[in-house]
C-alpha cells in the first residue's frame, strides 16, 4: 500500500475477528509513534498492552456503565442536533464501546508524559503540547496499523476512567493515556460508517477566510 492508500483505508472498525496480533507486528506499529513530531524532541511516550479476557474486562470496567448513561440522554436528542452521518456513526459506535475493547484481545493504552501542567487545566496552549504530541504519535500508530492490515478503535476515557486505569496499572503520576485502543484484525462483517464526502477546494481560503 503507498501511503495514500493507507490514509484511505484508515478507518475506524469496532467488530474485531478472533486473529490474534503477534508481538512483532504490535512492537512494528508502537515504534511508529516515535517517528512523529514531539514538542521539546521529547518522545516521552509508554505503553502498556493488555491481553487476556478478565484483565482487559477489568480495566474498562468502567466504561460500559458511562456509555450506557450517555446512550440514554445522546441518543434520543441526537436526530435533531447531528448531521445524518454523524448520527449513523454514533448508532454504531455507542452500544460497541465496551465490545470492541474486549473483541481484539489486544488493549494498549498510549501514556505520555504530561509536564508542568495538569492535562485538563492548561495555562495556555503551549501547556497542551505534550497532548498534542501524544495525538501525533496516535495518528502514526493509527496509520503503520492500517499498513500492516490491522483494524483500529479507540475510546477517549470519560468521567472516572481516566483515574481508575491510571491506578490499576500503576502509571506515574505525571502520565496520562490517550485512549483505550483496540488493535486486531477486521470481523468479516466489520461495519464501516459512511466516510464523509469532503471538497477540499471548500475548505482551503487564500488570503483571507
Ligand atoms: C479525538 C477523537 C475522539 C474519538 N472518540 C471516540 C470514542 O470515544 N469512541 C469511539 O468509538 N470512537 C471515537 N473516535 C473515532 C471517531 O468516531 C471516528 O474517527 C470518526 O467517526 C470518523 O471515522 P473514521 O475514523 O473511520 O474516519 C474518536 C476520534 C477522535 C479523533
Amino acid at each position: 500500500m503507498d501511503f495514500y492508500q493507507v490514509l484511505e483505508k484508515r478507518r475506524t472498525i469496532r467488530d474485531f475477528s478472533d486473529k490474534e496480533v503477534t508481538d512483532d507486528v504490535l512492537k512494528k506499529v508502537l515504534s511508529a509513534a516515535f517517528k512523529a513530531p514531539t514538542n521539546d524532541h521529547l518522545r516521552q511516550f509508554e505503553f502498556i498492552v493488555v491481553k487476556g479476557q478478565e484483565n482487559i474486562a477489568r480495566l474498562v470496567s468502567p466504561v460500559a456503565e458511562n456509555t450506557k448513561n450517555i446512550q440514554q440522554n445522546r441518543l434520543e436528542i441526537a436526530a435533531s442536533v447531528m448531521d445524518k452521518d454523524e448520527h449513523a456513526m454514533f448508532v454504531d459506535a455507542l452500544p460497541k464501546q465496551q465490545r470492541m475493547l474486549m473483541q481484539s484481545n489486544c488493549l494498549v493504552l498510549p501514556f505520555f508524559r504530561q509536564k508542568d501542567c495538569p492535562l485538563c487545566h492548561p495555562a495556555d496552549q503551549s501547556s497542551l503540547n505534550y497532548f498534542a504530541s501524544a495525538w501525533a504519535a496516535m495518528e502514526n500508530i493509527l496509520l503503520a496499523a492500517t499498513a500492516e492490515g490491522l483494524a483500529c478503535a479507540f475510546r477517549i476515557p470519560i468521567e472516572n476512567e481516566s483515574e481508575y486505569v491510571k491506578k490499576l496499572v500503576k502509571a506515574p503520576e505525571e502520565y496520562e493515556f490517550t485512549c483505550f485502543l483496540a488493535l486486531g484484525y477486521a470481523a468479516k462483517n466489520a461495519h464501516i460508517c459512511k466516510q464523509k464526502e469532503i471538497r477540499i477546494e471548500d475548505r482551503i481560503h487564500y488570503d483571507v477566510w
